[in-house]
């Protein structure tokens, strides 16, 4: 296929963010496959920090990690990504969010449009010149449309000497399909809040 998946694109571009020893984000854990595919990116130098408010998906992201061997390279927490800067200070190179709800589980649980930001925010502070930021943006459910507007809203204001802002999106399929919007950090700058 020429013109990758969305989620393909997400990946690619995480691969060309991330180098060994990095430390890396997966602000929305889920069943854990971000999680496992930047613990393969940072190698046993970096770190993978995951976030998920719901025990159910804390629990499968730790399987998925001791399944591969590579539980040493995350932390898993069971906290939102909203209060990512409790956990880290240092430079993080990428950084995935895939927003809605986790597959197969409550659809009630979903990210929120206020958290969300707030995430956005504090990790473009804490975002290295170069590194990116990846949002996998599924809208189809309740509140789906708020959320995503409400972040298209934020990430279309963003200084564009500072970051990058792209939208990746296929225009003719039903569904609502995900589409991804990725930022890219060019300058150093510090965003109040
Ligand atoms: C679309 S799913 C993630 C799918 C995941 N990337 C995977 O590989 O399976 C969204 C997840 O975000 C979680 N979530 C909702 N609000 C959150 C918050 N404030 N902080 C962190 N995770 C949150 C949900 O519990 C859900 O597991």
């Amino acid at each position: 296929m020429m013109i990758e998946r969305v989620i393909q694109y997400a990946q690619t571009l995480l691969k060309r963010a991330v180098s060994e020893g990095d430390i890396t984000v997966d602000a929305t854990a889920g069943n854990g496959h971000d999680t496992l595919f930047l613990a393969n990116l940072v190698g046993d130098d970096g770190y993978v920090y995951a976030f998920d408010i719901q025990k159910q998906a804390v629990d499968a992201t730790l399987h998925r990690l001791l399944d591969n061997a590579l539980e040493h390279r995350a932390i898993v927490l069971k906290d939102g990504h909203e209060n990512v800067t409790k956990y880290i200070n240092k430079q993080v190179a990428a950084a995935i969010f895939n927003l809605g709800y986790l597959p197969g589980s409550n659809h009630e649980i979903v990210t929120k449009p206020n958290t969300t930001i707030q995430a956005i925010e504090s990790l473009l502070n804490l975002l290295k010149v170069g590194g990116i930021i990846v949002l996998v943006v599924y809208h189809g459910h309740e509140g789906g449309k708020d959320e995503r507007d409400e972040v298209i809203r934020y990430v279309s204001n963003l200084p564009q000497k500072y970051v990058h802002v792209l939208r990746y999106e296929f225009m003719n399929q039903k569904n609502d399909p995900p589409f991804l919007i990725a930022l890219e950090k060019v300058k150093e700058y510090s965003i109040e809040s």
